[in-house]
């Protein structure tokens, strides 16, 4: 029989603000990405007033890690040093390998009503850390959903469920980003390998996860091992995302939007986005103005 994986930690989504003044909630990123491990971090954006996102995250560097954006409602307007121009709308997903730089701007766009959007980060290993930058924008029709025969639809954004396979393939550590909604009174099962990190966060509604740990919106619930994740809906349908991957299981420098694994590597980065020097990939010449634009924002 498969073991269940029950709750090892259930915690809620802190409110901070990041970037250029974004208020949002954070739901992993807090001083545990080495319980996380390959995840770094997991940003929420949820907010009906425009002055909470607006200001955005202007110009900033990324390098060492993948960040996968999701927005559920709204829109959100990038551009990067590699030439991307362009916007996120509701159900697109975008994914982004900093590898050994970027330079990219995210600016939510005013929304009406309720402004919704996630931006996970993963870990990049050692040996791909300073790989080249690559950029990739899914529109919402490309990313598949499967519909169970109980009215659960799974939204697969990477990895794999049945016969729905994520767009999001040439991901490095090749999680699993699943989109959830279960109807009222629904059990959802579903097999990961023993020994990868199996995390989920509540978007609506409430239920019971593992071994019947009650769980409502904002809820962060990290997976202690086993080989099935089990989900089970309460009376007004349960909407989460689940993630899960292999640990890296190396050490992590973090500094700002900069994860490596030593001190003197996060030195370098800073001395060379001081320098001028950060950007290595060629179609990237030009670009180093915008590391002159101060104040890195995490994000
Ligand atoms: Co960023």
């Amino acid at each position: 029989m498969n073991r269940i994986r029950k709750l090892a930690t259930l915690s809620r989504s802190q409110s901070v603000i990041e970037g250029a003044g974004v208020r949002l909630h954070r739901a992993v990123g807090i001083g545990d990405e080495y319980q996380f491990d390959p995840f770094l971090l997991l940003d929420d954006i949820h907010s009906a007033d425009p002055a909470d996102y607006l200001l955005g995250f202007p110009w900033h560097p990324h390098r060492g890690i993948e960040t996968v954006t999701y927005v559920l409602n709204g829109t959100v307007e990038h551009g990067d040093s590699i030439g991307n121009r362009g916007a996120i709308n509701s159900g697109d997903v975008q994914w982004m390998t900093a590898g050994n730089g970027i330079i990219h701007q995210e600016m939510p766009k005013r929304t009406p009503g309720v402004f919704r959007g996630l931006q996970l980060w993963v870990n990049l290993p050692r040996t791909h850390k300073m790989m080249e930058p690559r950029y990739r924008g899914l529109a919402a029709a490309e990313i598949p959903a499967c519909e169970l025969p109980d009215g659960t639809l799974v939204r697969v954004l990477a990895g794999r469920f049945g016969d729905c396979e994520g767009p999001a393939r040439d991901l490095v550590r090749a999680p699993t980003y699943f989109d959830l909604t279960l109807p009222p009174g629904q059990t959802f099962t579903h097999p990961f390998p023993s020994g990868h990190t199996v995390f989920a966060y509540v978007l609506e509604g409430s239920g019971a996860f593992g071994d019947e740990s009650a769980v409502a919106h904002r809820n962060v619930a990290l997976f202690g091992d086993g080989e099935l994740f089990r989900a089970e809906s309460g009376p007004e349908g349960l909407r989460f995302f689940l993630f899960s991957g292999e640990p890296l299981r190396e050490p992590i420098a973090w500094r700002g939007p900069i994860v490596m694994n030593t001190e003197e590597e996060l030195y370098t980065a800073f001395q060379e986005l001081d320098e001028g020097s950060f950007i290595k990939s060629k179609e990237q010449e030009g670009a180093d103005g915008a590391t002159h634009g101060k104040g890195f924002y995490r994000r």
